[in-house]
């Protein structure tokens, strides 16, 4: 029964305050129901993620998002123009949204995912669900099941919706402030957002997501513009290296996380990540990148 109906054997676990993992079309989310206060406490034990780190507000295709927070009219003109889809909108929280999700900050998260399996889900399931990305604390986010499966024990519930599309999580835009800012980078571009709401200002909220370490492998990883001869140089130092040379930007993007886990469970030495070209996509994947790399001496080379 449970494999034969995912969305149901979801729904049922969700509607006891349980957590599910759902596909999205970034990367995989652990998920609860965001108006239930210990629901989300349990997103955070299973992360084993700090308190007062906020989730995002994931809505299903009919949803109101003014039920969850203050929609300005650049706040509405970058939903009509990007919803569904990977883009979130950090806007003035509605009061009934528990302070577990937003971190007890004034502001919530909110974003209305284009993957059909998480619409689905979203749409049986009538409300919000609050869901970081499916992977412990600091590490590499999921863009496969098999990863989710990897990371949690069998007893969290795994919905598979197959390989992410998109591969990097959501932008994130803080409307807030006078200014609408970028938070994080991800598909939807800074120069898509700019054309709808103008110049863009510098963001004085701190999202946890912007720590400099994150999404990071267990084994070292060099970033270098020369990785098959910085490779060549590590050898010659004695050292056992993987090179993850950069695809097309699309590919490297869904291909990103996958790469990085499976290098990373080869048990070499050293990880050379060659950097995308730094305009579009490739720039959520180098700032993806260079956190995955923080704390490990880098070769910017
Ligand atoms: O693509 C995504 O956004 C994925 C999928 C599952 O939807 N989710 C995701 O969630 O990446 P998470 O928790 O790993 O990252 C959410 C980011 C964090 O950096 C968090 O600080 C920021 O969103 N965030 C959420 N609510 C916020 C708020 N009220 N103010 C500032 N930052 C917020
Ligand atoms: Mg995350």
């Amino acid at each position: 029964m449970a494999h034969s109906d995912p969305i149901g054997t979801a729904l049922e676990r969700l509607r006891n305050g349980d957590v599910v993992a759902m596909p999205t079309e970034t990367v995989y989310g652990l998920a609860g129901d965001a108006l239930n206060p210990l629901a989300i406490r349990r997103i955070y034990a299973l992360k084993g993620r700090p308190a007062g780190h906020p989730v995002i507000v994931h809505l299903g295709p009919d949803a109101d998002p003014r039920q969850w927070g203050a929609i300005s009219p650049v706040a509405q003109s970058l939903i009509d123009e990007f919803w569904p889809g990977p883009l979130t909108l950090i806007v003035p929280r509605h009061p009934r949204v528990p302070d577990e999700v937003t971190g007890g900050r004034s502001s919530v998260g909110i974003r209305m995912p284009s993957h059909p399996v998480a619409q689905d889900l979203l749409t049986a399931f009538g409300s919000g669900l609050a869901a970081p990305s499916a992977n412990r604390f600091g590490r590499i986010s999921p863009t496969r099941a098999a990863h989710v499966r990897a990371e949690f024990s069998d007893e969290l519930y795994v919905i598979d919706g197959g390989p992410c599309a998109v591969g990097v999580e959501s932008t994130i835009v803080d409307t807030t402030g006078d200014t609408p800012a970028i938070l994080r980078s991800g598909s939807v571009l800074e120069a898509s957002v700019t054309a709808i709401v103008g110049p863009l200002g510098a963001s004085t909220t701190v999202a946890p997501g912007t720590l400099k370490s994150h999404y990071a492998p267990m084994t070292s990883l060099r970033i270098s513009r020369e990785p098959e001869a910085e490779a060549q140089r590590l050898e010659a130092a004695g050292l056992t290296v993987a090179v993850f040379a950069a695809p097309e930007l699309t590919e490297h993007a869904q291909q990103l996380y996958a790469e990085l886990r499976r290098l990373d469970a080869l048990g070499v030495d050293v990880l050379v990540a060659e950097p995308a070209a730094d305009e579009g996509l490739g720039v959520a994947i180098n700032d993806r990148l260079s956190r995955a790399a923080h704390g490990f001496s880098t070769s910017q080379s």
